[in-house]
């Protein structure tokens, strides 16, 4: 009887404390691993065809490798297709494979739920086909995937969080160099709390692929009106920024102005989280809120309501929503003994408001990709 590898890869989803649209700015992000995630099964196939069965949906989906190429489509089978391509496109070979995987991961809600597949796949690939690609590269594929397989321009937070997260500590990524430093958060009587509003807008992507290129405009302002030859905004000062001022669209100078003041807090909050500053790290979270709100325009008025209500709610150091925006969710940094009232004021308010009844979702700061091999027995 033949014994036959399977593996295990587990990714997780993430919350981003700190640092948000910074990452296509070759700024400073400061997320942590959640613990919800993605367990995909796999096993090694002798042709070219790679079958899946999604358990949460009940769903299959077959492709072959052979014929892949980017169609900017994002049904869930993408997500996978788009791994392999991206390996392909490295010159990898793939064998193919049968698939399952499921997860607890809230769909579209700001959680990196899609992070969390593609990572997942990368490694299951890689391990099955005896590749040894390491967690980073393996993030980098994971993006390129997301960018020019799905059609969707985003940065590298989200698979970076998902394959290098660990436990008890948040992971604070400089998205130029790629370098990084796990930060034990000593979070002692407080917890974070994620309020996902359940609010998707239809557009998201593209109005994220929009922000993106405003930003790209504004530096091209920057440059052109002070003679500064800067390669991203991450490297443009506040004054720097002032000089250009008037030669700005308002709008792009709000947007360029949001992310070197969020660069600047995503510094402040890794030394004050060094530091058991609690309290300085939940003012530096309202005012990141503050910024996507007015500045950087990526929250909406259901998400600024439970934002609000958590701000101001005794026991909670701070409150702003997190991810991409345009609804999702919102992550507080809360007094754990003060959970329940806060659950119980956020439901009151969107009650009153009737907007859509919030899901809350209580995190430790989790580890990020695990692979592990199976062995099972194969017919004779
Ligand atoms: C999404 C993207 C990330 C990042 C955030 C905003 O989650 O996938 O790369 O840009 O939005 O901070």
């Amino acid at each position: 009887m033949k014994c036959q590898v399977k593996v295990k890869a587990y990714a997780p989803g993430r919350v981003n404390i700190i640092g948000e649209h910074t990452d296509y700015n070759q700024g400073y992000v400061l997320p942590m691993a959640v613990n919800m995630g993605i367990l995909l099964t796999a096993q090694k196939r002798r042709d070219k065809l790679v079958n899946i069965y999604a358990n949460n949906l009940d769903q299959r989906a077959s492709f072959s490798l052979n014929k892949l190429a980017p169609g900017k489509s994002k049904n869930w089978p993408d997500y996978i297709a788009g791994i392999c391509w991206a390996l392909q496109e490295e010159g990898y070979k793939l064998s193919g494979a049968d698939l399952d995987f499921g997860g607890n991961i809230p769909i579209a809600a700001g959680l990196s739920s899609s992070a969390a597949l593609e990572v997942a796949a990368a490694a299951a690939f890689s391990y099955l086909n005896g590749l040894n690609i390491p967690e980073k590269k393996l993030a980098l594929l994971s993006q390129k995937a997301e960018n020019e397989y799905i059609g969707v321009r985003c940065g590298i937070m989200d698979q970076f969080a998902s394959a290098l997260s660990i436990k008890d500590c948040a992971l604070f990524l400089d998205c130029r160099s790629l370098e990084y430093e796990h930060i034990p958060l000593d979070l002692g009587e407080h917890v974070f709390m994620i309020i996902d509003s359940r609010i998707k807008r239809s557009l998201a992507a593209s109005a994220y692929n929009r922000r993106r290129e405003e930003c790209a405009e504004a530096l091209t302002m920057i440059n052109k009106s002070t003679g500064l030859q800067k390669i991203s905004l991450r490297e443009v000062s506040l004054q720097e920024i002032e000089k250009a001022r008037p030669f700005m669209l308002p709008e792009l100078y709000n947007r360029a102005c949001f992310v070197i003041k969020e660069n600047k807090r995503v510094l402040d909050a890794v030394k004050a989280f060094k530091h058991g500053d609690l309290q300085a790290c939940g003012s530096l979270i309202n005012q990141s809120h503050e910024g996507l709100r007015r500045l950087y325009e990526v929250s909406c008025k259901e998400v600024d309501m439970i934002v609000d209500a958590a701000q101001s709610f005794r026991g909670v150091l701070g409150a702003r929503m997190t991810g991409a925006g345009f609804g999702g969710c919102v992550v507080a940094l809360v007094r754990r003994e003060r959970v329940e009232k806060l659950q119980e004021r956020i439901l009151e308010k969107t009650r009153v408001t009737s907007a859509k009844e919030p899901h809350f979702y209580i995190t430790d700061p989790a580890d990020g990709l695990k692979v592990t091999e199976v062995f099972t027995m194969g017919s004779p």
